[in-house]
Order: C-alpha cells, then sequence, then structure tokens
C-alpha cells in the first residue's frame, strides 16, 4: 500500500467508527448536542491521530482493526479540543476544516457542550466491552490512562492553557517548547504509544522509540501549522490565516524567523525518521513524517 493509500484505509476506518459511536437509540429527545458533535467530528480532517494509532499497533504485530476504538476515541478528543480552542474565549476563530467554527454554526453553549459530550463520549468507547472484546483488561487500562493523561492538564490542557497565557509576552525557548510538546505532542505520543500497548508491546524501549517518534513528529507538524497560519491558502488551510498574529500568539516563527523554522522543521522531521527504525515495516512512518512538513493543508 502507498502512504495515500493507506492514510485513506485509516480515514475510512476512522469515519465508520465515529459515525457508529456519534449515534444513540434516544436522539430524538436531545437532538442539538448530536447535531452539533456530528458536524465537527465528520466534517473532514486529515485523522492523522487515528493513522499513527493503527500504524503503531500495525508495525508492533497487531491489526489496525483492534486499535479503532481508540484511533476513533483520540479523534473525538482531538475535535473536542479543537471546537473549544476556536470559541470566542480562546482563539475566537471563525472558520475550521473550510467550514464555520461549532460555535458559529450553533452557538457557544451548545459549542462547549458538544465538545464535553465528545470528550465523554471517547471514554464510554474505549470503556465499552463490547469495543474491546479480544483485549485484556489490563490492555485496556493502560492505553485508556495514556489516553487520559494526555488529554488533561499534564498534557493537551496544560499546553493550552500556557498557549493562552503566553498571549502577548515574549517566552523563552524552552517555554515555547514546552507549550508546543503539551499542546500538540502529548496527544500525538499517546497516539503513537496506545497502538504500541494495544498490540501487546507496552515494553519501556518500545513506547520509548513510539513517543521519540511522535514528540519530533508533533514538533514538527505545529511549527508547519504556525507556518501555514503566516504564509497558507486559507481556500486549502480551511482555517483563517493572520489568526496567530492577531492574538499575538507565541510562536517558532516569532522567536526564531521562517527561515530557522523551516531548518527545526527538517531536524525534527529527520529525528522523527530516525526513531522510525526501531520498528519493521516502518516506511510508512517514515513517508508520513516527511509528508506532513510539505504539506499545505
Ligand atoms: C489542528 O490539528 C491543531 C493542531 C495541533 C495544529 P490538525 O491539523 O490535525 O487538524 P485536522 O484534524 O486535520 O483538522
Ligand atoms: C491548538 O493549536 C491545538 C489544540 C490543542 C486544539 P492551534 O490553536 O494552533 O490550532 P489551530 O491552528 O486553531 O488548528
Ligand atoms: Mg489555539
Ligand atoms: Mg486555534
Ligand atoms: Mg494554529
Amino acid at each position: 500500500m502507498t502512504l495515500t493509500e493507506r492514510l485513506d484505509y485509516y480515514r475510512k476506518l476512522t469515519e465508520q467508527a465515529l459515525e457508529q459511536a456519534l449515534t444513540s437509540k434516544n436522539e430524538a429527545y436531545y437532538p442539538s448536542v448530536f447535531k452539533a458533535v456530528r458536524y465537527s467530528a465528520l466534517s473532514g480532517g486529515k485523522r492523522l491521530r487515528p493513522a499513527l494509532t493503527m500504524e503503531f499497533c500495525r508495525v508492533c504485530g497487531g491489526t489496525p482493526e483492534q486499535a479503532l476504538p481508540f484511533a476513533a476515541a483520540l479523534e473525538m478528543i482531538h475535535t473536542y479540543s479543537l471546537i473549544h480552542d476556536d470559541l470566542p474565549c480562546m482563539d475566537d476563530d471563525d472558520l475550521r476544516r473550510g467550514r464555520p467554527t461549532n460555535h458559529k454554526v450553533f452557538g457557544e453553549a451548545t459549542a462547549v457542550l458538544a465538545g464535553d459530550a465528545l470528550l465523554n463520549r471517547a471514554f464510554e468507547t474505549v470503556l465499552s466491552p463490547q469495543n474491546t472484546r479480544g483485549l485484556s483488561a489490563e490492555t485496556v487500562l493502560r492505553a485508556a490512562s495514556c489516553l487520559a493523561r494526555a488529554s488533561g492538564m499534564d498534557g493537551m490542557i496544560g499546553g493550552q492553557i500556557l498557549d493562552m497565557e503566553s498571549e502577548g509576552r515574549q517566552i523563552s525557548q524552552e517555554t515555547l517548547m514546552l507549550l508546543q510538546r503539551h499542546k500538540t505532542g502529548c496527544l500525538m505520543q499517546a497516539a503513537a504509544t496506545m497502538g504500541c500497548i494495544l498490540a501487546g508491546r507496552g515494553d519501556a524501549a518500545t513506547l520509548e522509540a513510539a513517543e521519540c517518534y511522535a514528540d519530533n513528529l508533533g514538533l514538527a507538524f505545529q511549527i508547519e501549522d504556525d507556518l501555514l497560519d503566516i504564509e497558507g491558502d486559507i481556500t486549502k488551510f480551511g482555517k483563517p490565516i493572520g489568526s496567530d498574529a492577531e492574538k499575538g500568539k507565541a510562536t517558532f516563527p516569532v522567536l526564531l524567523g521562517i527561515a530557522r523554522c523551516r531548518e527545526l522543521v527538517r531536524e525534527l522531521t529527520d529525528k522523527a525518521v530516525a526513531a522510525a527504525a526501531a520498528f519493521p515495516d516502518h516506511a510508512f512512518l517514515e513517508e508520513l513524517a516527511v509528508y506532513l512538513v510539505s504539506r499545505d493543508y
């Protein structure tokens, strides 16, 4: 399978799982929240994090399908983080994945609840005995715990708070690294390590290699996102251009300049590619790291 074929395959699996998870037999009693959740969760997106979970499971000797509930759950948490990130009290953005943001369509209160609902549904999904048949209780617990930690205060939320508090301020490169590693890197790391754990390869050396890959990939990915926020094309990027500058966000392009950012992205990508070599059949992981930093969306 080529990179694109495999990404498409993982995208289809993810979207089927999301379709299935984001419905309820009681939906008719409170349809608005389902409408709002599905609007954001089934509106495109690169589906990168679920692809990482399924691919790490595959290269560790499992099947992509056995990681699917966890992959879909991670995408739900990512989508919730985007809905909240776009709110007027946070980045105040009007466009996401080429469409009006959730709160623009459904209102702020529903958008807050839609985000909360996705976070909960993620854990409903991975903790459902029906979805985790064939996995040991210990494996499910380890993977779910990894997901919970990466999404919380010591993970993505920690990064989001640092991002907000750094607006309009000059921060050190060290603090900026910490910020980006948390707001973006932690979910990427969870994507990778959950895949290993679900394949039964939760040993320290394997997790360390997966974390190293995802950490470097995540940082490079976020710097590329910050560059696209400056010089991207709105019709491809699907998000407003210039949003970071408007809010005085602390980003690598602000701190280091565009040319140094391009070098840094290359260095980080090389490190991710080197870390991928620890896994058998790692061509997809290598190609993905390179592809993600040459994207225009
Ligand atoms: C957006 O993530 C938020 C960042 C961490 C830069 P993605 O660029 O993966 O967003 P989608 O899911 O493809 O829309
Ligand atoms: C947000 O980073 C990452 C999240 C945890 C949601 P950004 O604020 O840069 O993401 P975009 O550019 O709005 O997608
Ligand atoms: Mg933000
Ligand atoms: Mg934002
Ligand atoms: Mg951004």
